[in-house]
């Protein structure tokens, strides 16, 4: 939500776990894209905080590397990237390590913003230490001026979320806390807000009265990488449906804010959490359904099961398949299920909101061709493309009573517009700017823990099977026991 026009302050960014995952697959290529776009200052600098050996000038031959593989970046762009870098050699629990980068960000070079950005790219296990130390060494001051971002998953279950929180509030302001989900970044998320509330179309039937079910999908082909360390303990709910999914879920369900301010917005996305129905202990088994991965084909490559990948425990019982089904028990949703599911190694990458619509009250039809008419979609497609549709009857010309679904597309991007940020691209500017609109309040988080959690606390006790998928298929059939009615299935297309 930056306002483009608006010069970047001067910043120092400074990254824990720099060499991790997600910094080498979702933040260097990020910020390097918004070099590529002269997005970012000439004040702007980099740390890089490591355990591993290296130097400024290794670090910064790693950066290239990183960029040349993923992103077959080159050149004088590239260079000055690399050359943003300091890297800091450190442990993340040695308090040496803080005061050597006090030093660093004293540096001339560095020193000329007392505006200071900590990415926490940790393990969720690291926050505690990395939180502690950055106070003990005096960096969670200036308030107004020092931000610590941290990454989901935001505990691993409600106690720890607030255990983590009361922790964070210990040492920083709430101003100062950037709690991130990525996908609050995607274009067709935020487009989601627009396309309900500046429509008059499509307010009137968001509801009940004409919303069958909501299915949200968040598809990946990939495995889990050489991330077991973290993942073999989250699992694809606190993963991905506890945070990513879940806001979708909210987006989707809230109220019209009186006003697009951050907190306005939510206030409405915390509404709708505390809405959905508390799932009792004996009915998680018709709520949820996990599964993991075996074997298989993915476009013609073998895949091997989760429990082959490096890193996991051979009787491992983490789930990487993850459905639910919740019901937001208010006037404008009662009745209406939202099916959630997200899985790895799955056929397709895919990621959609689809909304069917009831069908029509009279059976005008009923005598002809038409009688088993598909129900009408609205779609929304979040990735690999975006775009937005409706599906809807036509009659196909000519004498009989034929018809046809015509897709009313909405896509929304023309050729001449700007190619869309990538989800982090946006958000991290949005840090650099200090713009906590598309950030999460702690709330949201709690109460996204509170849904989940009778799913998580069954999960954690059944420890002797879990259902499996062959890499390469959309998942276990017996996801389908969790519809209300017959006649509704996973929607696997956009
Ligand atoms: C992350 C999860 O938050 O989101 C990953 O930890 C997942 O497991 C990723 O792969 C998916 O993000 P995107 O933007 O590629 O859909």
């Amino acid at each position: 939500m930056i306002d483009q026009e608006m010069p970047l302050p001067p910043c120092n960014f400074v990254i824990f776990g720099a060499a991790g995952n997600l910094a080498s697959i979702k933040l260097l290529p990020a910020l390097y894209r918004l070099e590529l776009a002269g997005k970012l200052p000439d004040s702007l600098n980099f740390v890089a905080f490591g355990r591993r050996d290296w130097d400024d000038a290794g670090w910064r031959q790693n950066v290239k590397t990183v960029l040349a593989v993923g992103l077959k970046a080159s050149g004088e762009t590239l260079a000055k990237f690399a050359n943003r870098f300091d890297y800091l050699r450190g442990d993340l629990d040695d308090p040496a390590a803080y005061q050597r980068l006090k030093e660093v960000l004293a540096k001339p070079k560095l020193g000329v913003c007392s505006n200071v950005v900590f990415y926490l790219a940790v393990k969720p296990d690291d926050f505690q230490s990395v939180i502690k130390h950055l106070d003990g060494a005096g960096l969670s001051k200036p308030r107004g001026l020092h931000r610590i971002v941290v990454e989901k998953p935001f505990g691993i279950d409600i106690e720890s979320a607030q255990m983590l929180n009361q922790l964070l509030h210990r040492y920083f302001d709430e101003s100062q806390i950037f709690r991130i989900d990525h996908y609050l970044g995607k274009e067709t998320v935020q487009n989601l807000l627009v396309f309900r509330f500046a429509n008059t179309l499509i307010e009137p039937l968001w509801n009940r009265n004409f919303i069958d079910h909501v299915q949200i999908t968040v598809a990946e082909q990939v495995g889990i990488g050489n991330r077991a360390g973290y993942y073999d303990k989250a699992g694809a709910l606190r993963d991905m449906l506890q945070n990513h999914l879940m806001q979708l879920l909210t987006l989707v369900g809230m109220e019209p804010p009186p006003a697009l301010e951050a907190d306005a917005l939510r206030d409405e996305k915390v509404k709708v959490l505390r809405s959905i129905r508390p799932i009792a202990k004996q009915s998680v088994h018709a709520h949820a359904f996990r599964a993991q991965y075996k074997a298989g084909v993915i476009d013609g490559t073998l895949a091997p099961g989760y429990q082959e990948e490096p890193g996991v425990e051979a009787d491992s019982v983490t789930e990487t398949f993850a459905a639910a089904k919740f019901y937001i028990d208010n006037w404008r949703w009662r009745g209406v299920p939202f099916y959630l599911r997200t899985g790895k190694r799955l056929e397709k990458q895919l990621s959609s909101i689809a909304i069917r619509l009831r069908y029509p009250p009279q059976q005008l039809f009923r005598e002809t061709p038409l009688e088993t008419l598909e129900p009408n979609w609205i779609v929304l497609s979040i990735q690999p493309e975006e775009s937005m549709h409706m599906e809807i009857h036509a009659k196909q010309p000519g004498l009989g009573m034929e018809t046809r679904v015509v897709r009313l597309n909405a896509s929304y991007r023309n050729d001449a517009d700007a190619l869309p940020l990538d989800a982090y691209e946006a958000l991290l500017l949005d840090v650099i700017e200090g713009d906590r609109t598309l950030f999460l309040r702690f709330d949201e988080v709690e109460w996204a823990w509170r849904v989940v959690d009778p799913i998580l606390k069954c999960w954690a006790q059944e420890r002797d099977f879990i259902h499996t998928y062959p890499a390469g298929s959309w998942g276990p059939l017996e996801t389908n026991r969790l519809f209300d009615a017959e006649d509704t299935e996973w929607r696997n297309s956009v």
